[in-house]
């Protein structure tokens, strides 16, 4: 079963089978939203749009922990991140589709891990005996590795999807997370690209982190909703940013069924595995 979390402006994937819409109660608190499942070519597709229905949660206020921690509950060890994101990068286009390798972390205030120590939260409902549960409830302090935070068969079956379809994309990019809710200056802008970055966002990150934390696949795709503040020297608005999505929302749409269509029955990854060696 694939996790789709869909970001601004994707807040329901439109046509597909609806199976069931499950609430779930964490032990850090509520998701964003209902989990919807939905059934496409005898395949599950289980979404959960990132600020909830009609954007109740800006970025820096969603619970990223209950989110990431509701699709383990469903036993869903694959996620797909869709985000809106500038483009830094003078090669990226608004429109364009941008597959992110690594990220950089500007996030200030999110509670960006399980593993709290002596303070680790334990989830009753979890009966399922691997790693993380004996971490958890042992409270465990955990490093884990992200020299390389995204899954490489995901990323892989994003690219063929994107090839598939004829979309124009990039591949490879770093990601840079932002606190917001504002946006970026120019200055922050020409920083961060000095650093490497080509995108900027303000989800990804803990999100991404969370999910390895619990050893699942985890890749990330982004449309280019607007050129990064100070770029093109004209005010930003999240009117772009939404226009811009529901521009590409059949698109996505395609993306997401192709992508779901066709995953790999074999994973030659680390991801199940990023617990292992962890703890302290
Ligand atoms: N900055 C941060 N987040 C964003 C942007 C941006 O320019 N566009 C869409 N999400």
């Amino acid at each position: 079963m694939l996790g789709v979390i869909g970001g601004s402006g994707l807040y329901q994937i439109e046509g597909l089978k609806l199976v069931d819409e499950v609430e779930i109660e964490t032990p850090w608190g509520k998701p964003s939203d209902k989990y919807i499942i939905t059934e496409y070519k005898n395949k599950k597709i289980v979404f959960l749009p990132r600020h909830g229905k009609g954007h109740l949660y800006p970025p820096h206020q969603i619970n990223y922990r209950a989110n990431i921690w509701g699709f383990r509950r469903l036993k869903i060890n694959k996620i797909l991140s869709i985000s809106a994101v500038g483009g830094i990068n003078p090669l990226l286009n608004p429109g364009d589709f941008v597959i992110s390798s690594q990220f950089l972390d500007f996030t200030k205030t999110r509670p960006s891990t399980f593993f709290e120590g002596i303070n680790t939260k334990v989830d009753i409902n979890d009966k399922i005996d691997d790693l993380v549960s004996i971490y958890m409830k042992n409270g465990s302090v955990v490093h884990i590795d992200v020299s390389d935070p995204f899954c490489p068969v995901l990323r892989k079956q994003l690219e063929n999807s994107l090839n598939t379809l004829g979309f124009r994309y990039h591949k490879n990019a770093v990601y840079a997370a932002t606190e917001g809710p504002r946006l970026e200056t120019s200055a922050e802008i020409k920083a961060l690209s000095l650093l490497g970055a080509d995108i900027v966002g303000m989800t990804l990150v803990p999100e991404v982190v969370l999910a390895k934390e619990i050893n699942m696949h985890f890749a990330s795709v982004s449309v280019v909703t607007n050129l990064a503040a100070g770029i093109k020297g004209e005010k930003l608005t999240s009117e772009e940013v939404i226009e811009m999505m529901e521009k590409k929302n059949e698109d996505i749409k395609k993306l997401i069924l192709d992508f779901a269509g066709n995953l790999p029955d074999r994973y030659d990854c680390d991801c199940p595995f990023s617990l292992e060696g962890a703890a302290i």
